[in-house]
Formats: C-alpha cells, structure tokens, sequence
C-alpha cells in the first residue's frame, strides 16, 4: 500500500444488490424492457470495453486520445487546477496525457478517479501512483447517479467526464446528472466534456456492432451479471446482440434480441419475464450531440463552454466549461 494512495468505497455488496434489484425490477418489472448500462461494468465488462476500446470499428477513444494531445497543456493553463477528477475513469489511460501535461507544469496534486467498478478503479490507481511519483491518487468508488457529493472538496478542481458517457444517458437524467456535476463545483471551477459527434451511420453502428463480436459479448454480459448477482436464470446463449441508429433521437441504440419465447426468473424478486421470439431488452443508448446542443445543455446546467476541440478528423469533441457564477 502506498501512502499517496486512498481508495473510499462507497458501495457495499449488499448496497450494490440492492441497486440492481431495484433496476432490475424497474426495466424487467414490466413492458418495453430495459436494464441501465450501469450493469456492464462487473470485472469481466471492464475488461470487455477496455476490449473495445483497441477495434479498429470504435474510434471514439483513439479520436478523443487525438483531441486530448492537441489540447492539453491549453487546459493546464486555462483551468489553473490543482485537482483533476474523473468520473467513469475506468482504466484512466487516456487521462493520462492530461496528467502527463499537468505534472510537466509542476501543477498537479492529486487526481481523483471515480467508477464504479473497484476492479477498474484500483488497477488504474496502482499504475499511477508508480508513473507519477508526486502525486496523490484519492479514489472514489461510488455511482455518480448517488455518490457526488463524495467528491473532495478542497483545491482547484477540474471536473473530467470523458469517453462520451454522458451519451449514455436519455436526455431527462443526462441534465439532471449535468446538473448535480455544476452543483457539485463552485463557480470559477471547469468540466472538461468528452461527447461523441454524430456522423455517418454507417460508420456508427459498424462502432456498436464489431466483427469480431467484443461488442456483443459486452451487451451480453449483463445478462450474465444478473444471473451471478440474483441468481436470474437467462439463458445467454438464446440472446443477440443489436445495434441500430435511432435518426430522431441521434443515439445509438443496444439491445438483446430473445431468440426464442421464454420465460426468465428472477427468484429474489418474485419476478417471471415473459418473452416471445424476437422481443427485445434496451440495453444501452449512446447518444451523439452536435456543438450547439450540447453547449445548451451545458448552459442550462450552470457552465458556459470556453473552448471547444476536436480531432483533426472532427469525429469527437472536447469541451471545457466553466461553472458560472
Ligand atoms: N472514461 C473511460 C471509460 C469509459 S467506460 C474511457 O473514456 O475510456 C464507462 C465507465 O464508467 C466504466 O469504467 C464504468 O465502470 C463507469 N460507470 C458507468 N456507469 C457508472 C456510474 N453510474 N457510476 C460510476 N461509474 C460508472
Ligand atoms: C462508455 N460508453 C461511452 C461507451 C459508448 O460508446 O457508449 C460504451 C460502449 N457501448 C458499446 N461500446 C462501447
């Protein structure tokens, strides 16, 4: 155990069995079906996106890596934060050409990753404290929906929410989640934005339906999660994987496809879904913002954006804000 490192855990095995009996029971409890994306990321899921993250079909990470390098010893500068931290960090690789710049500035503290999959968080937070040897690494294991306000308080924060997770939200809980982020910094302190822009639709399904099926063995995992933790009874193998682009909502679409009828338990909740041959479970949406809608959102919420970047190929964008006043 190093001394620049602590990691809080803010959620319990039986916390995190309550959470998911409680969505579970509120996607399968009833028609249209739908489990939230939460749920992909047991060790297995994380390591399946991080999977992802190296096919060639899913560009947004090299993309967003891109926009990083041009743009990150400007966000040193612009921000002025001693503090750096990341909700959804999962493996925090790409963070690290922020914090590469942040320490050649002498100007880096601490970085605070923030998941919820511990496995994720702790394997990243080991690496770091040996690559950066000034530096303290304060963990926050904990479900942004509920644990915000875990976040420190003190320094000169920089809020990072990268990768386009916040596309992984409707637009109802993404300003509500836009908001409790503005709630959680005081004015004068940033957001550092990652969204995903919309493009060709072939290109971005192609991204949600790779063809060596890493993609579909993630969207799967769920279901294996909610047999593991709730002793449900999904035959995962009677599953397919779906991606589609829904044009009115700009997002893109995941589901799982029931190859036959069947009947799915889930014992603890007292709970039988019925399903018929070709019915489906939304699983995921991912959705793709445009700059002008974002930056409204992100005024509505209390930040207005000061820079906007993108890769050289205009495939995905970074936006820093500021928490106005
Ligand atoms: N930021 C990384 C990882 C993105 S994957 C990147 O850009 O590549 C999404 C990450 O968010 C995963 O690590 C997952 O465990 C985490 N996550 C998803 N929902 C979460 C929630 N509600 N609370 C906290 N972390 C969550
Ligand atoms: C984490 N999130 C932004 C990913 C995305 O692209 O929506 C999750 C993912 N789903 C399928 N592939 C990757």
């Amino acid at each position: 155990m190093n001394d620049r490192l602590t990691v809080d855990v803010h959620l319990d095995p039986s916390e995190l069995e309550a959470a998911l009996r409680a969505d579970v029971l509120a996607g399968l409890g009833g028609r249209p079906y739908s489990l939230p994306p939460k749920w992909f990321y047991d060790a297995a899921g994380s390591e399946l996106f991080d999977q992802i993250t190296t096919l060639d079909e899913y560009y947004p990470t090299e993309a967003e890596r891109a926009a990083l390098q041009q743009c990150a010893e400007l966000i040193v500068g612009i921000s002025g934060a001693d503090t750096v931290m990341e909700l959804g960090s999962g493996s925090s690789d790409k963070t690290r050409v922020l914090l590469d710049a942040f320490s050649a500035a002498g100007q880096l503290q601490r970085y605070v990753p923030f998941d919820v999959s511990e496995t994720a968080l702790r394997s990243a937070a080991d690496s770091l404290v040996a690559r950066y040897p000034d530096l303290q690494v304060h963990g926050v294991v904990g479900d942004f929906d509920r644990h915000l306000d875990r976040l420190p308080t003190d320094g000169l924060r920089l809020l990072m929410f990268l990768g386009g997770t916040l596309g992984n939200y409707t637009p109802g809980p993404r300003a509500t989640l836009l908001a409790q982020m503005a709630a959680t910094l005081r004015a004068g302190e940033w957001l550092l934005l990652g969204t995903d822009l919309v493009k060709d639709t072939g290109r971005l399904v192609t991204a949600y339906d790779d063809a060596a099926g890493v993609t579909a063995a993630f969207n799967l995992n769920v279901l294996r999660v909610v047999n593991r933790e709730l002793g449900a009874d999904f035959d995962v193998d009677s599953f397919e994987h779906v991606a589609l682009w829904n044009a009115d909502a700009e997002w893109i679409e995941m589901r799982l496809r029931a190859g036959r009828d069947m009947t799915v338990r889930v014992p603890p909740l007292d709970l039988e879904v019925p399903l018929v041959a070709g019915e489906e479970i939304l699983t995921e949406v991912s959705a793709k913002f445009r700059r002008d809608g974002i930056a409204a959102e992100l005024a509505t919420a209390g930040f207005e954006v000061v820079e906007w970047w993108t890769d050289p190929a205009g495939d995905f964008a970074l936006s820093l804000s500021r928490r106005t006043d």
